[in-house]
């Protein structure tokens, strides 16, 4: 049987320390759900003493959340503590996360004390949380810098005091892999009843090791690790979740398991994403929007023969749905006739080679050509089997006067009418939309495209909309930004289900 390894997502503690990331309460909880359906094992809620916002956070997490472990981090101070006990009253399995500074510049600098001193401090404040409760983790602060024999004798005491799980942080994302993995190995063979514990990774990503290093402490026999949704954390982030879930689902040779459901990776990623207004870079490992575009002609002639050739993951083992092959300049035939196929376009007999001609043109002019832009070229009306469509929009704006907007629908054969007043025109065509369309909804993300060439290019809009709990992806493209703003609203409402 493989052995288990155990996922604390400190997303909603270190994640959350990014700049301007911070998160209200429903939104930690919005997130804390996310986590559980997607299986990870601990969710390290907060820092309860830190601030009033932080204790209730860990309260309200602690009530929402059934599943997994819910722990609160503390300096190794006895305050803390209390105040850490008082927060997780309401989890039912409840951990606390307590800890001090190991190496000689944390020793010297930040405590100005002494190896011996900190040692007693790491055992008296294991000691004080496990009056509280059975789980007790120690973390060992810029372990990654901590000389690994003296580090041993800490680990070894705080065992000794009741630790259950043993943090090694890598706190400033200096280890070369190697050595973090020596280092884990180093404790494995030294630390008297290290079979008692589990030891954690937590790495950060200062210089781009973080997963590589959490990597090397699974194989030196780490069974815990921390990790943030998109790898998010003060400055460099901390490692991220999805690349150490999926790099164990595709090494069937590492003989470990998690309880990830690898699908719900992508749209946790999402998420916490837009929740955190924190983009995710394009070439982002696993979530990143080009993770799975294959834009090179040979590479998607390749995965069109078979997927094996380029791609080592599917993106549905992940939560990405749709076909992602980017069509550029660079595409060839048989990409833009797969994709024509996937849209459901029929390809009469000799008429790619026109079609191609007009793709090349167009792929001349623009970064990428999207499926939009495909069924234009083939002469395909998108709408045209939608239940409901936009059959005019008229929009008064501009400066120094209030945004009104008109417009008509048409919705499954019934014509319907409505005005609205507005901040500004798209507010005020979407309130005009919403009289008509009376549903309990609201536009999560909004996002207007560049347009690519000239003032009478399309303008393309995609939206999120949110609606009885899911959230629903659309996209709209006209000349008129404010027509292509409702209807990828419309577009999104066409997808609702129920
Ligand atoms: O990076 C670090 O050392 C930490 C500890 C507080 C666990 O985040
Ligand atoms: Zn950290």
């Amino acid at each position: 049987m493989n052995d288990r390894l155990f996922i604390f997502d400190t997303t909603l503690r270190d994640g959350e320390q990014v700049p301007g990331c911070q998160l209200n309460t429903v939104e930690k909880i919005q997130v804390a759900k996310a986590l559980e359906a997607l299986g990870v094992d601990v969710i390290e809620a907060g820092f309860p003493v830190s601030s009033p916002g932080d204790f209730n956070s860990v309260i309200e997490i602690s009530k929402a959340v059934t599943w997994p472990v819910i722990c609160a981090l503390t300096r190794a101070v006895e305050k803390d503590i209390d105040v850490a006990a008082q927060a997780l009253q309401y989890a039912k399995h409840k951990r606390i996360h307590t800890g001090i500074g190991t190496s000689d510049a944390h020793i010297c600098y930040k405590f100005n004390s002494t190896r011996e001193e900190i040692l007693q401090r790491a055992v008296a404040c294991v000691k004080y949380a496990r009056r509280y409760v059975e789980e007790v983790e120690f973390y060992a602060e810029d372990a990654g810098r901590t000389d690994n024999e003296y580090l041993a004798r800490v680990v070894e005491a705080v065992i000794k005091a009741g630790a259950t799980v043993v943090n090694i942080p890598d706190t400033t994302g200096y280890c070369l892999p190697d050595e973090y993995g020596r280092k884990i190995s180093y404790l494995m063979e030294h630390v008297d009843g290290i079979d008692k514990a589990i030891l954690s990774t937590h790495c950060h990503n200062d210089l781009g090791m973080a997963t590589a290093n959490t990597m090397a402490g699974i194989l030196n026999g780490a069974r815990q690790v921390e990790v943030t949704i998109n790898g998010i954390g003060e400055r460099a982030g901390n490692t991220a979740l999805e690349e150490v879930a999926m790099i164990i689902k595709c090494h069937n040779d590492i003989r470990i398991e998690t309880n990830i459901n690898t699908q719900k990776i992508y749209p946790t990623s999402r998420l916490v994403s837009s929740l955190m207004n924190m983009p995710v870079q394009a070439n982002k490992a696993v979530v990143g929007r080009n993770a799975f575009a294959h834009s090179s002609g040979i590479h998607q002639d390749g995965v069109l023969k078979n997927v094996q050739t380029y791609e080592i993951m599917n993106p549905r083992d992940v939560g990405i749905d749709d076909n992602s092959i980017v069509l550029t300049a660079r595409s060839g035939r048989a990409a833009l006739k797969n994709r024509l196929e996937l849209l459901g376009v029929k390809i009469e007999n000799g008429s790619l080679d026109a079609l191609y001609e007009a793709f090349l043109a167009l792929a001349d002019k623009k970064k990428d050509v999207n499926d939009d832009d495909i069924l234009v070229l083939a002469g395909v009306d998108r709408s045209k089997n939608h239940r409901i469509k936009l059959e005019y929009l008229q929009v008064t704006s501009g400066v120094g006067v209030r945004s009104v907007a008109s417009l008509g629908l048409n919705i499954a054969g019934e014509k319907f009418e409505a005005a609205a007043g507005g901040n500004g025109p798209v507010d005020a065509a979407i309130k005009a939309l919403k009289k008509i369309i009376d549903r309990q909804m609201q536009l999560k993300e909004f996002t207007i495209q560049a347009i690519s060439k000239g003032s009478d290019d399309m303008g393309k809009v995609h939206m999120q909309v949110e609606y009885d709990k899911h959230v629903y992806y659309g996209f709209g493209a006209n000349t008129d930004i404010i027509a292509a703003s409702v209807e990828a609203y419309i577009d999104c409402i066409n997808k609702f289900k129920g």
